[in-house]
């Protein structure tokens, strides 16, 4: 394990976390996991699995082909994703069962969506995105906020058989760009704006933005959202409105296409450890099957549940667990198109209230920031329909784990806290409530059939107690597929260090009763609210700055966003920083990629910390941003530029704590 700062912290948390929580008599009785699951079979549980959650055009021959570091799995399977999704619910009478309750940021502006008329809007949608010439097999972006419209826009284009790629709303036209060209998109699905804490978010200008440098899109299509004024480019762009006007919504129109188990469903772009965001490649059979699969399992789901994950759809968990795991087991969820403080700080739990929710997944950053509004807030409401919590994202806090337990849980329900991956699609380390005795802060077991294990340097085994690096021995079915046109980099990345093994880039201990303790990121990827961000994107951004010569970005542990962005910067001859530039340099990143990978901090020095072969050595930088004592200097080129930079790193962090 190399000495990273997280790493060594945790492990401090972790040793004096004795809290248990074993699964009550009750809950163990009624739930969907029972102990026996743990001693399936690998061959039978997907076996079982895929024929009880998933209904196929053709079955499939065989389970999976293991030809390292390739899975297929399902082979000479059909199926469509939007007809598991959505039709044969209908189709089994659930037609006015409520597939989602929608909650618009402005209060009052609610929608609620059965899956008859989900099923009615996707067919629409899908017949106006083939009436301006989407088929099957044409890549298709989609750049949106929290609005009903964007999951039907996924679901229309799996109808058709369009592979898509959703771009997080957040992200500046540039990371739009970048993953329409990467993906050859010649289409995008955009909306006019969007909401977000009471201001407008320019979606469409953003788009417009974007496609100056994507000329590859011919058809831009936008969602009205606010009735905001935008642009509107002949030719190329069309309202929404005007092409599901004429569409027939009627199913026979538009029949779900049926597409092998192993064509392309997304491509979701992560940050690695170069600036050019890696296309995760996930296809249909497979990851259908997992995501359902984990679904059922990990948050308990009933025939009645209300769940709630409060991510975002343009992240993976959105995708995961907010749109085709849950649909595909016709539950009933909730979706929230605003920040949990508008109009007020318990916006959150006035939703719980008002839908009976009784399953919460979300992020251990929303926990501590609520965590920090105090309980007050969820106080004012009846949150007695919870059942099951989750958390994803980063490592949780033990202290965030028991408040999130106590003060939304009624000190009753089970916290399931799950690790996973955009690369890994679905969940695959987490407790199953009812069977598994929690423990704050550990993801506890991997899920049944799921081998993973911590291993040191050498790939030899890490003995309970130590620390090593996570890796995944057996393939999954919703295990990615590869990195979008780039072989090479998904080998290297994931697939060199060990024989065969799936290198996850976290670092990882398993204690005496076999549990997972999740240590972060080994790699330079910083982990800001559960936001991957790699170090070096942060750093090309600054440096495309006129005034800035070399930037260096370092993560440093946040006590509520998990991790902040700290950059070290030298500008252009020799000038000193000043406030002015510091404002310019954050804005300029939010330009680049988003504002939330904007610096929180950013050091001004005339020179960065290198070794004598010029690298730059971020361990010092990380302690530095950490204000800790700093480690080994001796490979350093001028150790004296490290002194001076603790001492300008010590005078920054006092001013920001001012
Ligand atoms: C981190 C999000 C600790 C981890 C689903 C992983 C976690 C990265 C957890 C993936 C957890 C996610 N405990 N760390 N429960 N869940 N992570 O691709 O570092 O956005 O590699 O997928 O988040 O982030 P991604």
């Amino acid at each position: 394990m190399n000495e990273r700062r997280s790493g060594a912290h945790a492990i401090e948390t972790m040793q004096v976390e004795e809290r248990r929580y074993p699964p009550s008599p009750e809950f163990a009785k009624q739930a969907n996991a029972k102990p026996d699951i743990y001693e399936t079979g690998f061959d039978e549980f997907w076996t079982r699995e895929a024929k009880a959650r998933v209904s196929w055009f053709t079955p499939w021959a065989d389970l999976y082909k293991w030809d390292a570091p390739y899975a297929k799995w399902f082979l000479g399977g059909q199926l469509n994703v939007c007809y598991n999704c959505v039709d044969r619910h209908v189709e089994a009478g659930q037609g006015d069962k409520v597939a989602y309750f929608w909650e618009g940021e402005p209060e009052n502006d609610r929608r609620r969506i059965t899956f008859s008329d989900l099923q009615r809007e996707v067919v629409r949608f899908a017949n106006g995105l083939k009436q301006i010439g989407v088929e099957k097999g044409t890549p298709v972006g989609i750049y949106m906020g929290m609005v009903p419209e964007l999951p039907l826009a996924m679901l229309a284009c799996t109808r058709i058989g369009a592979p898509f790629t959703v771009v997080f709303g957040g992200f500046s036209a540039e990371a739009l760009s970048d993953r329409l060209n990467d993906m050859e998109c010649q289409f995008l699905i955009t909306q006019d704006e969007g909401w977000r804490r009471g201001s407008r978010v320019p979606l469409k200008g953003n788009a417009d933005a974007a496609l100056e440098i994507s000329p590859l899109v011919k058809r831009c299509v936008v969602v009205r959202r606010t009735g905001g004024d935008v642009q509107m480019r002949q030719n190329r762009d069309v309202w929404a409105d005007e092409i599901l006007k004429g569409a027939s919504d009627d199913p026979k129109s538009c029949p779900c296409e049926p597409m092998d188990s192993e064509d392309l469903l997304y491509l979701l772009y992560t940050s690695g450890t170069t600036a050019k965001p890696k296309g995760i490649i996930h296809t249909t059979g497979g990851y259908l099957v997992g995501v359902a699969t984990t679904h059922h399992y990990i948050f308990d789901v009933k025939p009645d549940s209300v769940y709630w994950c409060a991510a975002d759809i343009g992240w993976v968990t959105g995708h995961s667990y907010i749109v085709f795991g849950p649909l595909c087991n016709g539950t009933t969820g909730i979706i929230y198109e605003g920040t949990p403080d508008f109009p007020d700080k318990d916006r959150w739990w006035s939703i719980v209230e008002r839908y009976k929710a009784d399953i919460l997944y979300t992020a251990p950053t929303a926990i501590r920031t609520h965590m920090k509004w105090g309980p007050e807030h969820a106080k004012k409401h009846d949150l007695s329909s919870l059942r099951v919590l989750g958390t994803v994202g980063e490592p949780i806090n033990p202290e965030a784990w028991v408040w999130y337990r106590e003060n939304i849980g009624g000190d009753r329900t089970p916290v399931v806290d799950t690790w996973w991956q955009t690369e890994t699609g679905m969940i695959m380390i987490t407790p199953l409530p009812g069977i598994t005795t929690l423990k704050p802060g550990s993801a506890t077991q991997p899920f049944p059939t799921v081998d993973a294990a911590v291993y040191d340097e050498e790939g030899k085994v890490v003995p309970p107690g130590g620390g090593g690096y996570l890796v995944i021995r057996k393939p999954w079915p919703a295990m990615l597929r590869g990195i979008y046109r780039d072989p090479n980099r998904y080998r290297e990345t994931y697939w060199n260090r060990y024989q065969d093994t799936y290198f996850v880039g976290d670092g990882a201990r398993v204690d005496d009763d076999g549990d997972f303790w999740l240590l972060g990121r080994v790699d330079d990827v910083m982990n800001v609210s559960g936001h991957r961000i790699s170090t070096i994107e942060v750093e090309s951004a600054l440096v495309a700055h006129p005034a800035v010569a070399e930037a260096a970005a370092a993560g440093r542990d946040d006590p509520q966003t998990g991790q902040a962005i700290v950059a070290f910067v030298t500008l252009k001859g020799g000038r000193e920083g000043s406030p002015e530039m510091l404002k310019e340099l954050r804005e300029h990143v939010g330009q680049k990629i988003g504002k939330f990978a904007a610096p929180a901090n950013i050091v001004f020095t005339p020179e960065l910390p290198k070794t004598r072969s010029g690298k730059i050595m971020r361990r010092l930088l990380r302690d530095v941003s950490e204000k800790r004592p700093l480690g080994d200097t001796t490979t350093l080129a001028e150790p004296a530029v490290v002194e001076e930079l603790a001492r300008r790193g010590h005078e920054e962090a006092a001013k920001e704590e001012a």
